[in-house]
């Protein structure tokens, strides 16, 4: 089993660069209407840069979860290795990865927003935000993206110490705010949002559960320290 995770371990670096590559493509893929321009456009272009930036945000946040459970099945197999949960602290190197990708889809999500749709008029932005609740929701969630992909630059994160784990647990929040500025983009009877709700939702109360628990046991991990 050792020699299994091992393995999986030596992966990384073809595993992080398939990330970038599958990354790359969707981005792709998000942003190709714009060059044949259609009726439809605008839409496409806010539907997949929207729903990606949100699929990547709910993957990194199952990677702590994901590390917890592969260590409590593996003492449930009585495993010889794998039981630890710093024995899958290699996991943690791909949240930031996978958060900074979320990170990229908001960015093309904000912009395509700003070109196509108020045609970088200030006040036009400012007027719709006034009007449409989700879009300062919107707004909202987008500077919560840039403070937390500033400070994972490691350096930052280094300066920071302790105060890098309070600032990162507004990831959280970000979630919320993205599910609800789903929620209220959709048109009456759409119910696209239901699945991310979901699982959004499940790994919220994961993290509750399991800060109560580790508190109540007096260990607290939730694996930011991890990545120091
Ligand atoms: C600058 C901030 C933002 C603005 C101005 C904005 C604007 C919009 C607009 C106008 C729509 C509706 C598009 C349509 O008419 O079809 C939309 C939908 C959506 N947005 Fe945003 N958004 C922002 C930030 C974000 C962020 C940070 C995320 C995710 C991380 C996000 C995820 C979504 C999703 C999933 C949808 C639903 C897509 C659909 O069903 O069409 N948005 N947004």
């Amino acid at each position: 089993m050792r020699d299994s995770i091992q393995f999986i371990k030596r992966q990384q670096p073809i595993i992080k660069r398939l990330l970038l590559i599958i990354a790359m493509l969707l981005a792709i893929y998000a942003v190709f209407p714009a060059l044949i321009p259609s009726a439809n456009s605008f839409e496409t272009i806010m539907y997949r840069s929207g729903t990606y930036a949100l699929i990547f945000l709910l993957l990194s946040l199952a990677i702590t979860p994901l590390r917890r459970w592969l260590s409590i099945c593996f003492t449930y197999l009585h495993a010889p290795y794998g039981k630890r949960l710093a024995d899958w602290n290699f996991l943690i190197q791909y949240r930031r990865r996978i958060g900074l990708i979320s990170a990229l889809f908001a960015l093309i999500h904000c912009i395509a927003y700003l070109h196509m749709e108020v045609v970088w008029i200030v006040d036009e932005a400012i007027e719709d935000a006034l009007r449409r609740s989700f879009i300062w929701i919107g707004w909202l969630s987008i500077t919560v993206y840039v403070v937390l992909t500033i400070t994972s630059i490691t350096a930052i994160q280094k300066k920071l110490k302790r105060t890098w784990r309070q600032i990162h647990r507004s990831v959280y929040g970000l979630l919320v705010l993205v599910l609800l500025h789903f929620f209220l983009a959709e048109k009456a009877g759409d119910t696209a949002y239901l699945p991310y709700v979901i699982i959004g939702g499940l790994l919220l109360i994961h993290r509750i559960v399991f800060a109560i628990v580790d508190r109540h046991n007096q260990r607290y991990d939730d694996g930011l320290e991890a990545t120091r």
